[in-house]
């Protein structure tokens, strides 16, 4: 039977073969990327994610973006204002230049086809492989909650949503190779057991280092320190004012010791496309309030055409959720397909 572990030396490889291929050959891909939508979108998505979505739509892949929004209630209770944050989404999607013309953005829930993968996808894997996954025992574990049956299962419900549309390239982060390993493994299982219909999807691992939150920690809208990309320029301001740093004036950039200057050197150093050991070279002795004023206008100017883009596609009401209904007609009879050739495959044809 196959493993599930992986070094990640070898995927890091992997994935830069890949890189070459695409580059190459950019036509023959399609790309199937997402998140839940959870909250605003913040800078750790757009320099995580999002740029590289945009990247490789300009290279030419066909793109689609999933929406997960069954997965939000992996270790929550409620779905929350889960409208609102796909709306923004696509917004910001939009925003950055995903060409949604091209691009199909959809909600998974909305998708029926798609779930119906589900069971045999089921079939194919085991209990201890789905308990052995270690994102779900971090997440379960941060979670503090007991292991429902949706928490163990979600990764062979992400499986479902790579190969519903038959994606074969899926940008990802360490943290979801795990699961790209098991919808590898169940793309090889469903062929070998019932006959040859999904491919092998590999991961493309995003380069950009997972970027800290204004206090050092993980951003996240939970702890406050992130900075949305909705937000106005004096939100922006506001929020990095707050943000802690220390009484020495010397900048330096040292994650552990000085996490809020190595916070703030990170963001500024991305929106400028400069290192952060130059800025703090630069800064010298200027203290906390001018490395603050640097980080805030670095985010300002790189964000400020986004904003305004952004405030343009919202004044139309119907375009964020226009283009989600549209993604969602698009994907449901891309997953029809796929689930009749399933049904043959399986014998289930009536
Ligand atoms: N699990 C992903 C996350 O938490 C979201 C997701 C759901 C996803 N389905 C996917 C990502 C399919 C890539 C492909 O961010």
């Amino acid at each position: 039977m196959t493993t599930l572990s992986d070094s990640f030396a070898a995927a890091r490889e992997r994935s830069d073969d890949l890189a070459a291929e695409v580059a190459a050959q950019p036509g023959r891909f399609r790309v199937l990327t997402g998140e839940r939508p959870t909250g605003r979108l913040h800078l750790g998505h757009y320099f995580g994610t999002i740029r590289e979505r945009v990247r490789l739509q300009g290279l030419g892949v066909d793109l689609w973006v999933i929406l997960a929004d069954y997965q939000v209630i992996t270790d929550r209770d409620t779905l929350g204002r889960v409208r609102e944050n796909v709306v923004n989404a696509v917004l910001d999607y939009a925003a950055a230049g995903i060409d949604t013309s091209r691009a199909t953005v959809f909600t998974h829930s909305a998708v029926p086809a798609l779930h119906q993968l589900m069971l045999p996808f089921l079939s194919l894997v085991t209990e201890a492989e789905l308990h052995r996954n270690p994102t779900v025992k971090t997440e379960l574990a941060a979670s503090g909650r007991a292991l429902s049956g949706l928490m163990l299962t979600y990764p062979v419900h992400q499986a479902a949503d790579i190969l519903f549309c038959k994606g074969d390239l899926v940008p990802v982060g360490k943290d979801q190779l795990p699961h790209l390993e098991l919808t590898r493994v169940i793309a090889r299982r469903f062929n070998e057991r019932f006959g040859q219909v999904f491919p092998e999807p590999r991961a493309l691992l995003t380069s950009t280092p997972e970027i800290p939150g204004l206090d050092g920690r993980k951003m996240s809208k939970s702890y406050g320190n992130a900075i949305s990309l909705s937000m106005t320029a004096d939100e922006t301001a506001a929020l990095i004012r707050r943000a802690p740093t220390d009484a020495d004036r010397r900048i330096t950039f040292d994650p552990d010791a000085r996490p809020g200057v190595s916070a703030l050197l990170t963001t500024a150093a991305l929106c400028l496309g400069s290192d952060e050991v130059t800025l703090a070279d630069k800064l010298g002795d200027g203290g906390g309030s001018a490395l603050k004023k640097l980080a805030t206008d670095a985010v300002n100017d790189f964000f400020a055409a986004h904003r305004a883009r952004r405030e343009e596609l919202a004044a139309d009401p119907d375009f964020a959720i226009g283009l989600v209904r549209e993604g969602n007609r698009r994907a449901g009879e891309i997953a029809e397909r796929t689930l009749d050739e399933v049904r043959a495959a399986m014998g289930t044809v009536y």
